[in-house]
């Protein structure tokens, strides 16, 4: 095999042919796969190909809808696009559950996004401490034409403030920068107007005698956001008398002190916190999936949220008091409902319709509420039944689609294994027994 030169440069047929006849060789069905998956609307498949590069086919996942969400007293659907079975079964339930007990409450804390320059500076402390203070008015001006419509929308830059980190590393300072970006995630707006502050700041150290006489200037080493937003943070919580939680099987007092030592479990040990937030993460990824938000920066700002004191540990609590479960979450959410995919994919776009176009406010509390009731349904399911029957029931559909059982192979299998246990190799025997 050869190293490919210019390859970006080819068309996509090229490089689908490349890529057929240097590592498809043996398997000619593959590029019959790539073309069934492409759109029969050549523009919109044209849409779908300029979102990144080298584009060669669309890589489906499953866009679901979760009903019955009551949040703030509104009644939502919620639209979640994930390949895991048993996800949007658990949103249901759980909002099913809460529904007739005054739904999820959730608030918006704050909003503040943040960035910053990160500099080399070797020199005297009160040098660069002089020097920000002079020219941070300028560093604040020179983004004037990049903040114009960010403005108009009641956003912007914050503040910029220059921190001392030389504690942790030698010579490193940052200039720390806080936005609002409104409705838009603002990654684009964010690192733009980092970028020039950046450039003005070197520009304008230059010229500063104090670093001059001592021939020591201060250097950027790199500009970014960061996707840590603890000042972008969001709460959302359920509550209800405890009697109220009593099922066929269990008294209601029985299954909330379960479960808060469930989520206790979760906050004393990291190993069962990063599954716990897992489960949470279900529900979050799943509607920022169908919103087209980031929903890889969004997992790196809540991990580390919930490691902010140190220790790894569970997004959720729970209490009962005075006969009352409560169970809420908090974490920082940096979401947009206009840029970005927003506006260019059909289905993000659809995705809002559904959810009534929210502005980011009210998408940070319906995510929110996402991941507490994923997290309702997978601590309900673990303390009482235990996650292996819902979820095999659901992954039997997989199972049967995958040994090409007929419809009248699917109802026996069904029928059989409302009793028995659901394995691959359970499902395969029973259906081999059917066919001889
Ligand atoms: C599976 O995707 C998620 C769970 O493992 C979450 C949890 O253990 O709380 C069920």
């Amino acid at each position: 095999m050869q190293p490919v030169s210019g390859f970006s440069k080819k068309s996509k047929e090229e490089k689908i042919q490349w890529l057929a006849d240097n590592y498809l060789a043996n398997n000619s069905g593959a590029i019959t796969i790539l073309e069934k998956y492409w759109n029969r609307d050549e523009s919109l498949q044209k849409l779908h190909d300029g979102f990144i590069e080298n584009t060669i086919s669309n890589y489906y996942l499953p866009f679901s809808i979760a009903p019955n969400f009551l949040i703030n007293q509104k009644l939502y659907v919620l639209p979640m696009v994930i390949e895991e079975s048993s996800v949007v079964a658990a949103a249901s339930n759980a909002a099913k559950f809460w529904l007739d007990k005054g739904g999820f409450i959730a608030k918006v804390i704050s909003t503040i996004k943040n960035g910053q320059i990160h500099i080399n500076f070797f020199g005297s402390v009160t040098d660069i401490q002089d020097f920000f203070s002079e020219i941070k008015p300028q560093l604040q001006k020179s983004i004037t034409s990049i903040e114009k419509n960010m403005k108009k929308r009641g956003g912007g830059l914050l503040d910029i403030s220059l921190i001392n980190t030389t504690e942790k590393l030698d010579g490193y300072y940052q200039l720390h920068c806080t936005f609002n970006t409104g409705d838009a995630m603002g990654a684009n707006f964010i690192n733009s107007c980092l970028e020039k502050i950046a450039n003005t700041f070197e520009t304008l150290a230059k010229e500063f005698s104090a670093f001059a006489d001592k021939n020591t200037f201060p250097e950027v080493i790199l500009s970014i956001l960061s996707n840590y937003v603890p000042e972008c943070l969001v709460q959302a919580h359920v509550q209800c008398s405890v009697e109220q939680l009593t099922t066929r099987e269990l008294k209601g007092e029985i299954f909330a002190e379960k479960f808060v030592r469930a989520v206790d479990i979760a906050i004393a040990e990291p190993r069962r916190a990063v599954t716990h937030n897992k489960g949470i993460m279900n529900g979050i990824d799943a509607v920022l999936l169908a919103t087209g938000n980031d929903y890889r920066a969004v997992e790196s700002g809540i991990h580390a949220y919930a490691s902010k004191n140190g220790n790894y540990t569970s997004l959720t609590h729970a209490k009962i008091e005075n006969g009352i479960f409560s169970f809420w979450i908090e974490i920082p959410l940096a979401l947009g409902t206009v840029g970005g995919l927003t506006s260019l994919h059909p289905l993000v776009k659809f995705a809002f319709s559904i959810l009534q176009n929210p502005n980011a406010k009210e998408l940070m509390q319906i995510v929110a509420v996402a991941g507490l009731a994923q997290n309702f349904a997978a601590i309900r399911s673990l303390i009482t039944t235990g996650i292996q029957k819902g979820h095999m029931k659901m992954h039997l559909m997989n199972i049967l689609n995958q040994i090409k059982a007929s419809s009248t192979e699917k109802e026996k299998v069904i029928h059989y294994f409302k009793e028995n246990t659901v394995s691959y190799n359970a499902v395969e025997n029973f259906i081999e027994n059917l066919r001889s």
